[in-house]
């Protein structure tokens, strides 16, 4: 596999980055610094970028989850209530399960998890701004064009004024809301804001990967290519 691939597909970067990375003379191959991302790799080669080793992509885990209502996004609870590490089964050798941010225990849809602490702190990092995109069914019907003009413009919370929302009315009650940031509650927040309390929240797509047909409580692992994808969903496109 050319180099440049190896480590989009390892998920450091994407692909144009990762290029980058490579031109830069960042990474090296069996010691050797190289600047060529056509170089062949294989599964024998020792691959650093800026000194650290380079997880094989076979070895990288993600999974995306269909989290149901009642169950926590941590990876541990202490109240005993189920999480969604908990819906995917453990990982040979001991390898632990991250949550890629977080939902609310009455959010449903589409959460990330890996096992790969690096990916899921890029993917979380407010500087990545990988757009999010939620359905709502809201309180307070019908929604006013004022309303979605409010969010499209960004709302001021009490942790200060939020960036600007992608919004589209679904119907009088329900509204498909695309965010870059995380903030705690931030959606549920937004629309109580302009008057609309939230009355079912789901996650339906996270960057370029779709919730799709996955059954509440299921989950599928993420394919390299996916995996590549989202690393160039995110503004930053960069490592660390
Ligand atoms: N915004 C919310 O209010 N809750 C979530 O779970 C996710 C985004």
């Amino acid at each position: 596999m050319r180099l440049g691939k190896f480590l989009a597909s390892a998920g450091v970067a994407s692909r144009r980055a990762s290029e980058e990375l490579i031109r830069a003379g960042r990474v090296t191959v069996d010691e050797q610094v190289e600047t060529d991302p056509a170089r062949q790799v294989d599964g024998t080669s020792t691959v650093l970028v800026d000194g650290q080793a380079v997880r094989q992509p076979s070895q990288r885990l993600v999974y995306a989850v269909n989290k149901p209502t009642g169950v926590v996004s941590t990876a541990r609870d202490p109240q005993g209530r189920p999480t969604v590490v908990s819906l995917v089964p453990h990982p040979p050798g001991g390898a632990r399960l991250y949550p890629v941010g977080r939902l609310d225990i009455d959010t449903t849809g589409l959460i990330l998890l890996t096992n790969d602490g690096e990916l899921a702190h890029r993917l979380m990092h407010p500087r990545f701004e990988v757009p999010k995109t939620y359905r709502a069914l809201l309180g307070q019907p019908p929604v006013s064009g004022r309303a979605i003009r409010a969010l499209g413009d960004g709302v001021v919370l009490e942790d200060g004024p939020t960036a600007p929302a992608a919004v589209r009315a679904l119907g009088p009650d329900r509204l498909e809301l695309v965010i870059t940031e995380g903030r705690k509650r931030q959606v549920k927040r937004m629309l109580e804001r302009v008057g609309h309390p939230v009355k079912q929240l789901e996650r339906v797509a996270f960057g370029p990967l779709k919730l799709g047909d996955l059954r509440p409580g299921s989950y599928r692992r993420l394919t390299a290519k996916e995996i590549e994808q989202l690393l160039s969903a995110g503004s930053g496109d960069r490592r660390r």
